[in-house]
């Protein structure tokens, strides 16, 4: 990890463009050179950051979902500013945007929203917890591949996610309204039932996942069409 003065991390961003601004400074840049600077600022001393950077998670989980094949944003170098009390991380600009930024573009957006459930069985096999998973962390390239942003905190694990690990995982994308209406637009049980299908679990862990969920929201239509998967599973 190299060190920058304040003078130096400035230079670094002179000339970018800020994708995120935030409270405490910019959080994400666009360089000319089209490379990705994202600013980790630990708000206090005692979190867990100070014994692992964020920064560094983000790098290392970088070179592990690689190795699983996954298409993420790959980190060519990390930094610290001890003066202005950060971390950074380098990468290069995935081409394609977000799902949630597709909106420009809704047939693209509901191609992508129907390529989905794979997609997150496939991380959900692979032992991939995307903690703060939602539509705005992963790119829609336009090869048609996924790629994932903003992982710092996912812990990959060596086996599939338990049942426990995917409810949580879907309760942080449904818990913003944006994508709980891209999910509700594909059909939310056309939606949860493909991610059952290609999930290999067995009967009763899908319905163990479909009552965690169904007993996590309120939305109306969510709970009819858990409930209608619910009983399909079970008069099967
Ligand atoms: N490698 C990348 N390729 C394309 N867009 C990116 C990339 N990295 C970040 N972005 C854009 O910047 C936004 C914020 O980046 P992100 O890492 O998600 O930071 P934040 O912590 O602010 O959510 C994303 O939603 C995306 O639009
Ligand atoms: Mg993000």
């Amino acid at each position: 990890m190299d060190n920058f003065t304040q003078t130096e991390f400035e230079q670094e961003v002179k000339d970018a463009k800020v994708l995120e601004p935030g409270r405490q400074g910019p959080r994400v840049y666009l360089t000319p050179e089209n490379k990705i600077v994202k600013v980790f600022r630990p708000k206090r001393r005692l979190t867990s950051n100070f014994l692992v950077p964020y920064a560094l998670r983000f790098q290392r989980t970088s070179e592990r979902l690689a190795r699983l094949d996954l298409d993420a944003a790959t980190v060519e170098s990390l930094g610290r500013c001890r003066e202005m009390k950060l971390h950074f991380v380098v990468y290069p600009l995935i081409p394609g945007s977000s799902i949630r930024a597709l909106d420009t573009d809704p047939e693209k957006q509901s191609e992508a929203v129907a390529r989905l459930p794979g997609y997150i069985c496939r991380l959900h096999h692979q032992g991939v917890f995307f903690k703060g998973f939602h539509l705005g962390n992963i790119i829609w390239q336009p090869n048609s591949r996924f790629a994932l942003i903003d992982f710092q905190s996912t812990k990959l694990r060596k086996k599939a996610i338990s049942v426990e690990d995917r409810e949580k995982f879907f309760r942080n994308i449904l818990r913003y309204p944006q994508d709980y209406q891209l999910i509700k637009q594909s059909g939310i049980e056309s939606f949860f039932g493909r991610y059952l299908q290609s999930s290999q679990l067995k009967t009763v862990q899908q319905l163990a996942l479909l009552d965690r969920l169904a007993a996590s929201y309120s939305y109306p239509e969510l709970k009819t069409a858990l409930d209608s998967l619910s009983n399909k599973l079970k008069s099967r």
